[in-house]
């Protein structure tokens, strides 16, 4: 048999890498300019700390969707299939509720669902996650969702859209989720499995139901956003008011639903087109209670997760320009086996500066420069018996053609300038593409 890849995960290939930072370097710039501190939890935890929190009615839980194993110590063990409840867990753990309030926090990594893998749903794949935990006020919220879309705006990514509701706080849920068994029991038969399913657990995800007679039955229906206690409603108005001053725009969707049963109050997700069936770039909310469902003390929170996979997805159908692979600055072509060694040294000490590569074989000049540039360099440095004579390189730019014989002892400096030049290029790029 053929070895392959599990089926729902991937290798990221070194085409694919850049892109990928790409994505991580822009999170890690917007949400640290707001002060959010980056935090790293283990892939894997203990399978209470995600059964207590993600909810018994959660899809994760009813569908079966985590990986959970017995370690040989006999330890039931889950891989993460999402970020909040480990760092949750860190933040009891580390006592984070005596730092300075909020704490802001940040991650990205790998996470794990046995879903059933479609475009855009995979079994690994990956998140950058935050979470602002230690307030109840509004504004973190509004704050919240922001940053979240001006990550994607910093990537270049526009038309995306923010669709916020609220679940309301238990009381409210306890109240709909009546509504709908009242409403929807007396047509269980005419439901989907899944839907029935739903109508039996966590009667709200109904609301997300895909097959075309569920939502027929639904459509008439009232939603969350309906059922808000006078509490919840200000809550949510002031999260509105909030994104409302600051220009970031959003639809009101009285109907959203996660998956996740720890939300309280606000919810939101951000869809972007084109993307198949899995159109949710990420979402995220309140969850006021979980840190003490988790042995914590009762400290509110709110945050969001997007799946690196979708954004990178969107990024691509909206033909928005990421980063191509970058060539060495410098590819040397040892041109007779007495320069393949000098050619490797001098690669060695300018590796100080830039990226430097050669080759590791003699090489013709006509074949030594195509080398070069299938390396993707700059500029190709020829290495024969009359240029170890001189002590110099004959340098070629690969993309204009010019040549110049550069002394030996110049090389460092010259490289310092060429890629100091190269770096300031791109810096200049960055920052342009993060203004509002
Ligand atoms: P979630 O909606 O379950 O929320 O996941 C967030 C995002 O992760 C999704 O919108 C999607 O982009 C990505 N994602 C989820 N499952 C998959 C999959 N199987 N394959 C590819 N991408 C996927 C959470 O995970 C919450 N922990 C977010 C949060 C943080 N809420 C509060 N704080």
């Amino acid at each position: 048999m053929k070895l392959r890849a599990v089926k729902g995960t991937n290798d990221r290939l070194p085409a694919d890498q850049p892109r990928w930072h790409h994505v991580i370097d822009a999170a890690a710039r917007v949400l640290g300019r707001a002060g959010v501190q980056e935090i790293t939890t283990p892939v894997f935890e203990f399978a209470e700390v995600f059964e207590r929190s993600v909810g018994e009615a959660a899809d994760l839980v009813v569908q079966k969707e985590m990986y959970t194993f017995d370690d040989r110590g006999g330890r039931r063990l889950t891989l993460r299939p999402e970020f909040t409840a480990g760092v949750l867990r860190a933040f009891v753990e580390h006592g984070m509720h005596t730092w300075p309030s909020p704490v802001k926090l940040w991650s990205h990594g790998p996470a794990f669902r046995a879903e059933n893998v479609q475009r855009g749903r995979y079994r690994q794949f990956h998140q950058v996650n935050l979470e602002i935990v230690g307030t109840a006020a509004p504004v973190a919220d509004a704050e919240a969702i922001a940053l979240f879309a001006d990550v994607l705006r910093a990537l270049g990514l526009r038309g995306v859209r923010v669709a916020l509701g609220s679940v309301g706080d238990p009381s409210d849920r306890a109240a709909y989720n009546a509504y709908l068994r009242d409403a929807l029991e007396p047509h269980a038969e005419a439901l989907s499995e899944t839907s029935r399913e739903r109508l039996r657990l966590n009667p709200m995800r109904v609301l997300d139901a895909k097959d075309p007679g569920d939502r027929a039955l639904v459509a008439p229906l009232k939603r969350p956003l309906d059922f808000l206690n006078p509490e919840s409603r200000a809550h949510f108005d002031a999260v509105a008011a909030s994104l409302d001053a600051w220009g970031v725009p959003y639809d009101v969707d009285p109907g959203i639903v996660r998956g996740l049963d720890y939300y309280r109050r606000t919810a939101f997700e951000i869809h972007a087109e084109g993307i198949g069936a899995q159109s949710a770039l990420g979402g995220g909310g309140r969850y006021d209670g979980l840190v003490s469902q988790l042995g914590g003390p009762d400290v509110p929170g709110i945050g969001w997760a997007f799946g690196i996979e979708r954004v990178l997805d969107a990024l691509i159908q909206a033909e928005v320009a990421v980063p191509a692979p970058e060539g060495p600055l410098l590819f040397l072509v040892p041109m007779d086996d007495e320069a393949v060694t000098e050619a490797a040294g001098i690669a060695r000490e300018l590796r100080a500066h830039a990226r430097v590569e050669h080759a590791y074989v003699r090489r013709a000049a006509g074949k030594g420069l195509r080398d070069a540039d299938r390396s993707g360099a700059r500029f190709a440095g020829l290495l024969g018996a009359r240029e170890r004579a001189e002590g110099v390189v004959q340098v070629k730019d690969l993309a204009s053609g010019a040549e110049s014989r550069l002394p030996l002892r110049d090389l460092p400096d010259w490289a310092v300038a060429e890629a100091s030049a190269a770096q300031e290029t791109t810096a200049t790029e960055s920052t342009a593409s993060d203004a509002v």
